[in-house]
């Protein structure tokens, strides 16, 4: 049967991973795929997780399964951290959350809750959006479509664009968008542009997905999760994918939560049975460390405080970076146009580059960035960033 297959073209991001690894040149620089760097370019184990799974070796009892809803502590301590202690839509029992694998995961369950609901649902994802967003809410089989976010010629947002687009689809549309630190431009909207986009979803019956990826990276763990608790107070549902990959570093432990507020506590209960049944029918449970390790630290109040502490330091790293990087390509000719990456927030920023710049700076100058020109701005260790600037404007023309 495999002869009828032929071989895909391989992930972009995934190919970028390859071609740096190929690259023998020992100044090469992986602005690439989204993993926090130190400045020797390592992503380490956080303290407070490492200390983590050592209490974890020294207590836990079983390795027998968690059940499809993953580990409860977990998902109370997850809508918790979203949502904040005493949230109105939380004391009204009308939120449900269960763990997944992965950001992913959570991303491609909420698009096959959303399935069950209504077939040939509609989903809007912004125009740039992260790679990843089609294939794995597209896969699930509802209908995709776009709307207009950003100006990658000139670092700007296009929220007026973006309304006129939204006020246009029909009730029940649902809305991807990223609470913070949007992927791949780094630009998001401000309080004021939240509150016109909650205001629309409730007149037109839209349904917000929210991203949330990178909490605690932008402007920190509560104003990034701000976005998220305005829709949910405001509108009857809301439909929210969250990841531990970044702010607890824990990527390969595929740690992730899919929260759905409901209209009342007995849709939560209903939407919480499918939930279970989704995720029994694809992957049967989540994997248990990571959320033992999440939840191993928000017990321990010592560790809580450090993995806060190390969370802040890495969010001040990357906004340091982004001062630095704006300021160094705007000291040479033509650096001035890059002036937007100091004023976003968290890991990425679009150059806004032809793709032939973008493979001319892999060639000619060893730093790997995105095919779309986002760089990982968390990659980038702080001795390298003149190199950087001087690559940038070079093949910027
Ligand atoms: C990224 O955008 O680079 C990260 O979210 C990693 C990934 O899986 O794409």
């Amino acid at each position: 049967m495999f002869e009828l297959l032929e071989a895909t073209p391989p992930d972009a991001l995934l190919g970028i991973i390859a071609a740096f690894a190929a690259d023998s040149d020992p100044a090469k620089l992986d602005l690439g795929v989204g993993v926090y760097r130190d400045e020797l370019g390592r992503t380490p184990v956080m303290a407070a997780v490492r200390a983590a799974e050592r209490q974890l070796l020294a207590t836990e009892t079983t390795k027998s399964y968690v059940g499809a809803g993953g580990n409860r502590a977990f998902a109370a301590f997850i809508e918790e951290l979203v949502l904040g202690p005493g949230h109105p839509a939380r004391a009204a029992g009308r939120v449900t959350t269960l763990q997944t694998p992965g950001g992913c995961g959570a991303l491609r369950l909420a698009a096959d809750l959303v399935l069950r609901t209504r077939h040939g649902a509609r989903v809007v994802v912004s125009e740039p959006t992260w790679a990843n967003h089609r294939p794995l809410i597209g896969g699930a089989g509802l209908d995709l479509d776009s709307y207009p976010y950003y100006d990658a010629a000139s670092g700007t947002l296009l929220p007026d664009a973006m309304q006129e687009a939204l006020e246009r689809l029909p009730a029940g549309t649902i809305v991807v968008v990223h609470a913070c630190c949007h992927n791949p431009t780094g630009a998001d909207l401000d309080a004021d542009q939240w509150r016109s986009l909650a205001a629309l979803c409730g007149r037109r019956g839209l349904v917000p997905l929210v991203d949330l990826a990178y909490q605690g990276l932008g402007r920190g763990l509560e104003l990034d999760a701000w976005p998220v608790r305005l829709l949910a107070e405001r509108l009857p549902e809301v439909l929210v994918a969250v990841s531990c990959s970044k702010n607890f570093g824990l990527y390969r432990e595929r740690v992730g939560a899919v929260i759905a507020v409901t209209a009342n506590a007995a849709q939560a209960a209903i939407v919480m049975s499918h939930l279970q049944a989704l995720a029994r029918r694809m992957y049967s449970m989540p994997p248990d460390h990571g959320a033992a390790i999440v939840v191993a630290i928000a017990a321990d109040p010592a560790l809580a405080a450090e993995w806060r502490a190390e969370l802040e330091a890495m969010r001040l790293r990357i906004a340091t970076l982004r001062l630095r990087l704006a300021a160094a390509l705007g000291a040479g000719p033509g650096g001035g146009r890059f002036g937007f990456i100091a004023g976003q927030l968290g890991m990425f920023s679009l150059l806004g580059i032809p793709p032939d710049a973008v493979a001319a700076l892999a060639a000619t100058h060893h730093v790997y960035a995105a095919p779309d020109s986002r760089i990982n701005i968390a990659g980038l260790p702080e001795a390298q960033v003149e190199r950087l600037a001087v690559a940038i404007r070079a093949v910027a023309g």
